[in-house]
C-alpha cells in the first residue's frame, strides 16, 4: 500500500500538506514537519498588505522634513521590500537545502502591481511551485463582480508569464457563481485550486468597545463547505484540486480524497495537536485503506464526487426541509 500523490506535477509521498500559516516559518518546524510524514510545506506567506503597512508605519514615524526629496520615499521603499523579500527568499533556499519534500512558496496579494517582481525571485530561490492567496473582501459598493473577477485573472496572466513553476490559487468561497468561476480559474491555465481559503473574522468586544480575533483556528464542522465544494467540482476542472479548511485527522483526508482532492492542506488541526500529528492522521489513513482492501489513494480518489454518484441532486441540497418533518429537531 502507498499514500503517493501527483499535486501540481510533483509527486508526494503523502496527500497531508501542511498550509501556509506560522507553522511554516522556520526551518526547525518545516524540518519535523518532512519527519512527521507531509507530502508537501507551503510556506507562510509573504503578503503585500505587509510590506505596504511596514512601508507607511516607518514614513509616519520618521520626521518628513529632514528628508524633502523623493529619493527618501524610494530608499524605503526599495530597503523595506528587500529586507522583507531577502527574509524570504532565504527561507526557501534553506527549505530547499534541508528537506527532500516539496517547498511551495505562497504570495498573499490583493492587486497586481508587485507580484512579477515576487514571482521571479521566489522561483529563483528554488521553490517548487507557487501557490497564490487572492481575496478582497467584497466591501466596495462600487466594485462589481466583474471587476473583482477581472483583477484575479490579470494577477494570474501576469505570474504565469513570468514564472514556468507550477502556479496554483487559493480561493474563497465568496462567489455567487463559484462553480463557473472556479472552472474560468482552472481553464486559465493554472495548475492546482486550494478549495478554500479561511478568513480571519473580527468580534466584538462589549466591555472595551473594540474589534478582537475570533475563531482563529477552524473546528472539524468547517469541513462540511470544502467537502461540498469539492464533491461538486472534481472530475470537472482541468487542474488538480487540494481541499482546506477543517481537515482534522485521518477521516477528513479519506472523506476528501473521496470526494476527489488530490490532496488536503492541514494548519489548524496542528496547532491543536501538535505537527507529530501528521502521523496519527496517515495511520488512520492506512488502517482505513487496509479494512477497505484500497491500495492507493487512487483506489477510491473521487468514488463520493457528484460526477460518480446516482443521485448527484443530493449534493445540490441547501435547504432544511426534511428536518422541519423529523421529530429529532423539534424542542418537545
Ligand atoms: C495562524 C494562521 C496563520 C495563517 N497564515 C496564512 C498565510 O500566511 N497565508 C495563507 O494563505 N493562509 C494562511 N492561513 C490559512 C491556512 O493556510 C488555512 O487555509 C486555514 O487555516 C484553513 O485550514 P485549517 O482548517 O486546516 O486551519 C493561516 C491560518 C492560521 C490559523
Amino acid at each position: 500500500m502507498d499514500l503517493l500523490v501527483n499535486y501540481l506535477g510533483l509527486k508526494l509521498k503523502s496527500p497531508v500538506v501542511v498550509g501556509s500559516s506560522s507553522l511554516t516559518t522556520s526551518l526547525d518546524r518545516l524540518k519535523k514537519i518532512e519527519a512527521a510524514g507531509a507530502g508537501a510545506v507551503v510556506l507562510k506567506s509573504i503578503f503585500e498588505e505587509e510590506i505596504y503597512n511596514e512601508y507607511r508605519s516607518i514614513l509616519e514615524k520618521d520626521n518628513k522634513e529632514e528628508h524633502p526629496d523623493l529619493g527618501y520615499l524610494d530608499y524605503y521603499d526599495y530597503k523595506i521590500k528587500e529586507d522583507n523579500i531577502k527574509a524570504y527568499l532565504q527561507l526557501i533556499h534553506d527549505a530547499k537545502a534541508a528537506l527532500s519534500i516539496p517547498v511551495i512558496a505562497s504570495v498573499n496579494c490583493v492587486s497586481s502591481w508587485e507580484w512579477n517582481f515576487f514571482a521571479k525571485k521566489i522561483q529563483e530561490a528554488g521553490a517548487d511551485a507557487l501557490e497564490i492567496n487572492l481575496f478582497t473582501l467584497p466591501s466596495d459598493f462600487n466594485l462589481t463582480c466583474e471587476k473583482v473577477e477581472n483583477t484575479y485573472f490579470r494577477i494570474i496572466n501576469n505570474i504565469k508569464k513570468a514564472i514556468t513553476i507550477p502556479v496554483s490559487v487559493k480561493l474563497s468561497y465568496y462567489f455567487a457563481d463559484l462553480a463557473a468561476f472556479v472552472k474560468r480559474i482552472s481553464d486559465s491555465g493554472v495548475d492546482g485550486v486550494v478549495l478554500f481559503n479561511r478568513f480571519f473574522h473580527p468580534d466584538f468586544d462589549i466591555e472595551n468597545f473594540s474589534l478582537v480575533p475570533t475563531n482563529v483556528l477552524s473546528q472539524d464542522s468547517d469541513m462540511a463547505i470544502s467537502l461540498r465544494w469539492m464533491s461538486i467540482l472534481s472530475g470537472r476542472m482541468g487542474c488538480d484540486l487540494i481541499a482546506s479548511t477543517g481537515v482534522h485527522d485521518g477521516a477528513s483526508v479519506i472523506k476528501e480524497i473521496l470526494a476527489g482532492a488530490d490532496a488536503v492542506q492541514v494548519v489548524s488541526s496542528l496547532y491543536k495537536n501538535g505537527i507529530e500529528y501528521i502521523s496519527d492522521i496517515l495511520q488512520e489513513v492506512k488502517a482505513w485503506m487496509e479494512k477497505h482492501e484500497f491500495e492507493s489513494l487512487d483506489d477510491f480518489r473521487g468514488r463520493m464526487s457528484q460526477v460518480s454518484s446516482p443521485n448527484p441532486d443530493e449534493y445540490e441540497r441547501v435547504q432544511f426541509m426534511r428536518y422541519f418533518e423529523s421529530k429529532k429537531y423539534d424542542l418537545d
